[in-house]
C-alpha cells in the first residue's frame, strides 16, 4: 500500500509575525485535502504563535540541539521546541550542514534526542553537484543515511528527505529518471537498516518543488511526499502543491 503523502514546508530564515496569517491560510486548505500529511517548520520564534493559531495542524522546527539541556549558547533543547508547540523538527538540512559544518553522527544524535521528547524527525540527505558529476551521488547520499541513522528508528516519528543540494532554491529540478534511481537506492539501505518496517519511512523530495512540478515529482515512484522551501512561504504558492498531492 501507497504511503500518505507528506508534505512540509521549510520556512528557513524567513518569517516575521505579519506572515502567521499564511500558516492559518495553509491550515485550512490542508484541512480540505486531509488525505495528506502537511506540515510549516517556520522560525523558532513563530512556532508558539503559530501552534496556538492552529492547533490542529502540525508546525515544526528546523533543528534541534542533541543534548536535553547545558552550556550551549544559542542551541534549542527538543524538550524546548516541543513546549513552544512544535510536533516534529527538520534535522541535517544541506544548509546547516554547510553552514554550521553539522556532521553525520550529531544529526543522528538529534533523531534520537527528538525521538526521546515524543517528536517526529525528518532526516536530509543529499549530494552536491561536484559529487554528483563525479558519478558519486548514490554512495554519498547512501553513505549520509547510515551515518545518521538513529537507533530504534521507525516510520511512525522518522521521515528521510532527499534534497540535492543543486536543486536547493536554484529553480533546477533533477529528471525524474534520477528521483527514481536515488529514491529506490534509499529505499534499499532502509531495508538494511531497518529491515520490515522499511517501506513504510516515507521518503520526501525536496529542491525547487513547486505548484508546476509538485505532480509529476510526487508521483515518482518511493516519493512519498515534500520538502518545499521557497514554495512553501505563501498559502498561494503552498496550495496547489498540497493539492497536487491529494490528487495522486
Ligand atoms: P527550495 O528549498 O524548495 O526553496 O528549493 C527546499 C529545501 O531546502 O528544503
Amino acid at each position: 500500500m501507497a504511503n500518505r503523502k507528506y508534505i512540509v514546508g521549510n520556512w528557513k530564515m524567513n518569517g516575521l509575525r505579519e506572515q502567521l496569517s499564511d500558516i492559518v491560510e495553509i491550515a485550512a486548505i490542508a484541512e480540505q485535502n486531509s488525505q495528506v500529511d502537511v506540515a510549516i517548520c517556520p522560525p523558532v520564534t513563530l512556532i508558539a504563535q503559530a501552534a496556538g493559531n492552529v492547533p490542529g495542524f502540525t508546525i515544526g522546527a528546523q533543528d534541534c540541539h542533541f543534548a536535553a539541556k547545558g552550556a550551549h549558547t544559542g542551541c534549542l533543547s527538543a524538550a524546548m521546541i516541543r513546549e513552544a508547540g512544535a510536533k516534529m523538527s527538520i534535522l541535517g538540512h544541506s544548509e546547516r550542514r554547510a553552514d554550521q559544518h553539522e556532521v553525520d553522527s550529531e544529526i543522528k544524535a538529534k533523531a534520537e534526542a527528538i525521538h526521546t521528547a515524543g517528536l517526529g524527525a525528518i532526516i536530509c540527505v543529499g549530494e552536491t553537484e561536484e559529487e554528483r558529476d563525479a558519478g558519486k551521488a548514490v554512495d554519498v547520499v547512501c553513505g549520509q543515511l547510515e551515518g545518521s541513522f538513529p537507533d530504534n528508528a521507525a516510520a511512525t516519528w522518522l521521515t528521510i528527505a532527499y534534497e540535492p543540494v543543486w536543486a536547493i532554491g536554484t529553480g533546477r529540478v533533477p529528471e525524474a529518471s534520477d528521483v527514481e534511481e536515488m529514491h529506490a537506492a534509499i529505499r534499499g539501505k532502509l531495508v538494511e537498516l531497518t529491515g520490515e518496517g522499511a517501506d513504510a519511512v516515507r521518503i520526501l523530495y525536496g529542491g525547487s518543488m513547486n505548484g508546476g512540478n509538485a505532480a509529476e515529482l510526487l508521483s515518482v515512484p518511493n516519493v512519498d511526499g515534500g520538502l518545499v522551501g521557497g514554495a512553501s512561504l505563501t498559502a498561494e504558492k503552498f496550495g496547489p502543491i498540497i493539492k497536487a498531492a491529494a490528487a495522486i
